[in-house]
């Protein structure tokens, strides 16, 4: 018999029912507000709800009343994000309506405002169907990430070419009611069918953006729908953008539609992905968000670094191996000159998830990990349950893994790697045999970051 009350300790849920992306992300009124697409009425997608919880460290979550709900206006109110504009709290999100389906479908950009941040009032569609220009769909219109520069107020939006595929758009509005287009952000058709959830962070220079359905890129990037960054400007009043090449988020199975705070960098994903079994269903909850990653940009590479509130329980020097016992924590391994890893977590019996360092690759192993997890994905490793990231052959290599029920984050020197895991619930065997000039391992214990 399911045990119904299994739910994450430290990351974000729903409680009950489905959740997607993480929208929103903003401080106000002292506190950080994170909101995510919800389905408080059933474990799978249904009509999109803004769920809402608040922190004051990034860490001990607090859960307030539903921000946005269906209504007469909104079939489901869909991604967006958020701005504090003259002393109130805004929030951008794209309203959804079915109109019966097909062409018909409108995605169409609405706002919403608080006071208080937990109370909102919807204003209706800001950027309509008039202000799109004709080349694009406003069937595939969606994902608004507003932000102000001076006194204008600016937001990029995903769209889809008519006969083509997706595009990032820049408008502009003075006075947040009235939107004007300005530019095609990325000038050319991406290499899935749709661009989703773009985001940018001026401090960084950093542009963020989902793929539905893009084809395999090499064996780093397997997942059909998948997550990028380019780094470069974006110049909201010259048109002359400057960003590099795209790459990949996230290396794992479960990273999707992440999205960063506006005056921090930091960043949260959805720890889940489209078209996939979700074994959490029979729990009576779907989705969960990522740990907030810290963002850097160092020679030229995002690297991130996970933020959970923990205390050491032990630092031991490890020469050849280890074993332990955790389900949930923080494990941090630091090494010099590294030359063979291997990692087991949530091991019982013959089961386990496998980390481990094969020809210059890190390779993620979920074929034993447990429960099943079916995607859409037909080459050989997504069958085989593996996922694999670069390695950079530093001298010193620093592994921080995030152990939680249902699933396992691994960051390694700041590359991240996120996927769930459906174990037996009480698997808590870690063995670890490694190889290296020095090894030193950190176990933590993640403090009351329980969020209802
Ligand atoms: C991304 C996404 C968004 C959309 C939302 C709907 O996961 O498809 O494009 O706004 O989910 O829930």
């Amino acid at each position: 018999m399911a045990d119904l009350n299994l739910r994450p300790k430290f990351h974000i849920t729903g409680g009950n029912g489905w959740i997607n992306d993480p929208n929103g992300l903003i401080k106000f009124g002292g506190e950080y507000h994170v909101f995510f697409q919800y389905y408080p009425d059933g474990v799978s997608w249904g009509p999109m709800h803004w769920g809402h919880v608040v922190s004051n460290d990034l860490t001990h979550w607090k859960r307030l009343p539903v921000a946005l709900a269906p209504d007469a206006q909104d079939d489901g109110c869909f991604s967006g994000t958020a701005i504090v504009w003259q002393n109130k709290l805004w929030l951008m999100y794209t309203s959804f309506k079915e109109n019966g389906g097909g062409e018909n479908v409108r995605q169409l950009q609405a706002v919403a405002s608080s006071e208080d941040g937990v109370n909102f009032t919807k204003h209706g569609i800001v950027i309509g169907e008039n202000d799109l220009p004709a080349e694009y769909s406003p069937c595939d219109f969606r994902d608004p990430k507003i932000f102000a520069e001076g006194e204008t107020l600016y937001c990029l939006v995903a769209a889809r070419r008519r006969g083509g595929t997706g595009r990032i758009l820049l408008f502009s509005s003075k006075d947040m009611f009235n939107w004007k287009f300005e530019s095609d952000v990325t000038g050319r058709d991406s290499g899935g069918i749709m661009i989703e959830c773009p985001d940018y962070n001026r401090k960084l220079g950093l542009l963020t953006y989902c793929e539905q359905f893009q084809p395999a890129r090499g064996s780093e990037h397997l997942n059909i729908h998948s997550t990028f960054y380019r780094l470069g400007t974006l110049d909201c009043k010259g048109h002359k953008n400057t960003f590099g090449e795209s790459r990949i988020i996230d290396y794992g199975f479960d990273f999707y539609a992440e999205q960063m705070f506006e005056d921090e960098p930091v960043m949260i994903g959805w720890l889940n992905m489209w078209d996939r079994n979700v074994p959490s269903q029979k729990y009576g909850f779907a989705g969960m968000l990522t740990v907030p990653r810290r963002l850097e940009v160092r020679d030229g590479e995002l690297r991130q670094s996970p933020i959970v509130s923990a205390d050491k329980v032990y630092e031991k020097e490890v020469c050849g191996s280890l074993t332990d016992n955790i389900k949930i924590g923080v494990v941090r391994i630091n090494a010099k000159n590294l030359k063979a890893f291997d990692l087991r977590l949530r091991k019982k019996g013959d089961a386990y998830t496998g980390f481990y360092l094969k020809d210059g690759q890190w390779i993620f192993d979920r074929s034993r990990s447990g429960e099943k997890i079916d995607g859409k994905e037909s080459d050989a490793d997504s069958l085989a349950g593996i996922r694999r990231m670069p390695s950079d052959g530093c001298a010193e290599t620093e592994i921080t893994v995030v152990l939680d029920e249902f699933s396992v984050e691994i960051f390694v020197n700041g590359k991240a790697l996120s996927s769930t895991v459906y174990p037996d619930t009480d698997a808590d065997g870690l063995e670890l045999k490694v190889k290296a000039d020095k090894c030193t391992v950190s176990r933590f214990e993640v403090v009351g970051a329980c969020h209802d």
